[in-house]
């Protein structure tokens, strides 16, 4: 690549990010990563994506475990320690290991977000960082018999003390560590604590950086997208199964708990992939899973704001011959009868309702759905609610006109009807050149 092509292509990807940098801004983020994340080679360079969010204007509560890190303190010392629920016991002998594996990986992290060397992209990033007694815990207590002594589990989150330090733009920094009022310490899980921080700051992200390759289905391939449901019925399935899954199931079974608190997006990106973070968060399409409290993702009826992104939809479609030619002062005029898919500040898909009283029938117009976000069931999706509001105008019949994708239509209980069944009005309008095919369902 040249010069001038390096260049093009620095240019373009800037611009392709600048939409996600302004939805971002002012934002609240929670992201956890491991304590593996931190031994890593690779710690730099995720730190270094962390400061850039800050400086891009979003305000960040990290939360750091310390597992491997407390584990090494504990073999030093030649403890086992037992583990049920996989949730580890910790004795209060267990303490002092526990604290000295945590600070250190605080310190770590801290000091990682100090750094600011010319010629290094932390170069005058200036990062504070804050910490604190933002977590209130209790004990974990006992379960079938088993006495978790120091392990807890988070009480309450000091919401006004964070968000003071996020409106001075400080990054927040978490340990999986709680206070009581009775002047203990317990060992918190670190996934709880970013949850139940995401859900008590109504956080618009929750992140898990984590450590396996994301959520994937049957075949293997990654989910990048799973509503509620969807995130419910994987954990019903994959439940049962063992270590394999763990990381996954935990950090699922988070996501929709959080999802179910209010954050209405999660996160799971892995941390094999370099600048995940980046690529999730800058890009349409990311590289992990969101988890998202919606049923359908971003479907609602268009605004006058809609029109450029519908015209950026379809008028390609409309070359194409696919779709009838539409006016943007057409469009303007129609504009309350669409129902639009978005995503990321981006028009999707699309559709169009027109109701002819007296015929009491409704036309299902305008149907589309961008090139890269087809046979995700969004044409579905918006084919049914289009028929849901028919039905709510009490409309007995849904027809449409097709050139090219009539068995679409056939294969959803349409049935091929003549163009003089057709209302008058719509009648009236046939373009015979174009020659289109007509499509109907009845609507019990
Ligand atoms: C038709 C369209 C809206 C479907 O959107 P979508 O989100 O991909 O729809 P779904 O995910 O619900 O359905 C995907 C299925 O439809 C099939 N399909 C897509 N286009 C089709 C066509 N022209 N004819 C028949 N089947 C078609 C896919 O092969 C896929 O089938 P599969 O499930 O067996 O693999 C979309 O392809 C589109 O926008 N096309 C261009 C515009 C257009 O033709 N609009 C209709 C104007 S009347």
């Amino acid at each position: 690549m040249d010069k001038k092509q390096q260049n093009n292509t620095h240019v373009s990807w800037f611009r392709q990010s600048a939409p996600y940098i302004h939805a971002h801004r002012g934002r609240t983020f929670v992201i956890l990563f491991g304590g593996e994340a931190v031994e890593h080679s690779g710690f730099p360079h995720l730190i270094n994506d962390i400061a850039l969010l800050g400086s891009l204007g979003v305000r960040i509560v990290l939360v750091h475990g310390a597992r491997p890190q407390i584990k090494q303190q504990l073999d030093t010392l030649n403890i086992q320690s037992a583990f049920s629920d996989n949730m580890r016991v910790t004795l209060n002998e267990h303490m002092p290991a526990v604290e000295q594996a945590v600070g250190q990986v605080r310190m770590r992290i801290e000091s990682q977000l100090s750094m600011g060397l010319p010629n290094t992209p932390m170069a005058g990033a200036s990062v504070r960082v804050v910490s604190g007694n933002f977590v209130t815990a209790r004990p974990y207590g006992i379960h079938n018999g088993v006495d978790f002594c120091q392990t807890g589990n988070v009480r309450k989150i000091d919401t006004e003390a964070i968000n003071q330090h996020l409106e001075n733009s400080n990054v927040v920094l978490i340990s999986p560590i709680g206070y009581s009022s009775t002047g203990e310490i317990f060992n918190l899980r670190a996934e709880d604590v970013a949850t139940e921080t995401a859900i008590a700051l109504n956080a618009d992200k929750l992140i898990f950086v984590m450590e396996n390759n994301g959520v994937t289905g049957n075949d293997g391939e990654l989910l990048q997208q799973l509503n509620l449901p969807e995130a419910q019925a994987w954990l019903k399935k994959h439940g049962s199964e063992e270590q394999e899954n763990q990381e996954t199931q935990s950090h699922l079974n988070n996501a929709a708990r959080a999802c179910r608190g209010g954050v209405r997006r999660v996160h799971l990106i892995s941390r094999q992939v370099d600048g995940a973070l980046l690529l999730e968060l800058y890009t349409r399409d990311g590289t992990g899973t969101l988890v998202t409290a919606e049923n359908y993702e971003g479907l609602r009826m268009a605004t006058i704001e809609d029109i450029g992104g519908i015209m950026e939809l379809i008028s390609p479609l409309e070359e194409q011959g696919l779709l009838v030619k539409r006016s943007r002062e057409q469009l303007e005029l129609d504009i309350y009868n669409f129902t639009v898919i978005e995503r990321d500040g981006m028009i999707i898909a699309c559709a169009a309702l027109f109701t002819f009283a007296e015929e009491e029938a409704a036309e299902l117009a305008c149907l589309a759905v961008h090139h890269d976000y087809q046979e995700h069931g969004r044409g579905d999706d918006l084919m049914q609610h289009i028929e849901w509001q028919a039905r709510k105008k009490h409309m007995k019949k849904l027809f449409t006109l097709t050139t090219q994708t009539m068995h679409w239509f056939l294969e959803r209980g349409f049935v091929e009807c003549a163009a003089d069944d057709l209302p008058i009005e719509k009648k009236s309008l046939y373009n015979y050149q174009r020659n289109s095919k007509v499509f109907c369902k009845p609507l019990h």
